[in-house]
């Protein structure tokens, strides 16, 4: 019988063996590194940012597989949004692996392929990380972003 957790399985494999967006971005205005302390996993985060939008963004580094899939399955999402819309995106993601059931499923589209990490509080952190850091990365900051 199908599953919607089949489904949501293959979207997390697929982002994870074929990362969209991986790798460095030469021309980018905003670079921010993501760091997970239990486990050692870092990122980099590159964007490139005019007139209030993300033109582009991508990333690299190495992860588990939910950290690597969230990040592709992130930027993809991000690319082309306005500041006001990446906020609102963020929010919808904080709701659907931290919070409550009740989140915006036509909103987030694929990234409710993570909602399962919702159970394993180490898996948020994973699934979390690159969001923090373009959350961090859009307030300017500086400083590399810890999940602890
Ligand atoms: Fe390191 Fe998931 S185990 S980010």
């Amino acid at each position: 019988m199908f599953d919607i957790k089949d489904l949501y399985q293959e979207v997390i494999v697929d982002h994870n063996r074929s990362p969209r967006n991986f790798g460095k971005l030469d021309d980018a205005d905003t670079t921010l590194e993501g760091y997970n302390p239990l486990c050692g996993d870092k990122l980099t985060l590159y964007l490139k940012t005019s007139d209030g939008k993300i033109n582009d963004i991508a990333f690299d580094g190495s992860g588990c597989a939910i950290s690597v899939a969230s990040a592709s399955l992130m930027t993809d999402a991000m690319k082309g949004k306005s500041l006001h819309e990446a906020e609102a995106l963020f929010s919808a993601f904080h709701n659907l692996v931290a919070t409550d059931d009740d989140y915006d499923a036509a909103h987030l589209g694929k990234l409710t392929a993570l909602a399962g990490v919702k159970d394993y509080p180490a898996r948020v952190k994973c699934a979390s990380l690159c969001w923090h850091t373009l959350h961090a990365a859009l307030k300017g900051q500086n400083t590399p972003v810890k999940t602890e």
